[in-house]
């Protein structure tokens, strides 16, 4: 059975208290279900992960090279920041499917840079909860066919 990486960066923890308007009212642990859900009807085994730390970040990264066949991140506002998750994620080969849930290009113009992009597969943004059950889907199509 192939094995997906899922990480989400800091204050994604607090989804469900969290700028409701912008981020809606599930929490991470909803997120999770909706992954683990989507995930079975796959046959994927998923990991899901969150932290508020960089390092952390990348050494799961690291840990993605030898042990899991492809990575969803939401690296949260690390997006826009980490040079050192930009290199971390130089290191894997399997796919990478980068995730928001808000769309952060229509938001304050320090969102529109991201550092994820240039070495992700695939982006999906802006669609809320159902952006990670769709990454789900689209890494699924990526490393099974
Ligand atoms: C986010 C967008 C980022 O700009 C922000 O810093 C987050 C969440 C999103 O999922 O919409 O923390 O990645």
């Amino acid at each position: 059975m192939k094995k997906i990486l899922i990480l989400n960066g800091s204050n994604l923890n607090m989804l469900g208290l969290r700028e409701p308007e912008i981020y809606g009212t599930q929490t991470l642990d909803d997120i999770k279900a909706l992954c683990e859900a989507a995930a079975a009807k796959q046959n994927l085994k998923i990991d899901f992960r969150q932290t508020n730390h960089e390092g952390v970040l990348v050494d799961w990264i690291q840990e993605a090279v030898a042990n899991f066949d492809g990575l969803i991140i939401n690296a949260a506002a690390y997006t826009h920041t980490s040079v050192a998750i930009h290199d971390a994620l130089k290191l894997l080969k399997s796919p990478i499917i980068e995730v928001h849930i808000s769309d952060p290009e229509t938001r304050e113009k320090f969102r529109h840079h991201s550092y994820i992009t240039p070495l992700a597969t695939e982006i999906n943004k802006g669609k809320g909860e159902e952006g990670y059950r769709q990454a789900v889907e689209i890494i699924s199509k990526l490393i099974q066919q």
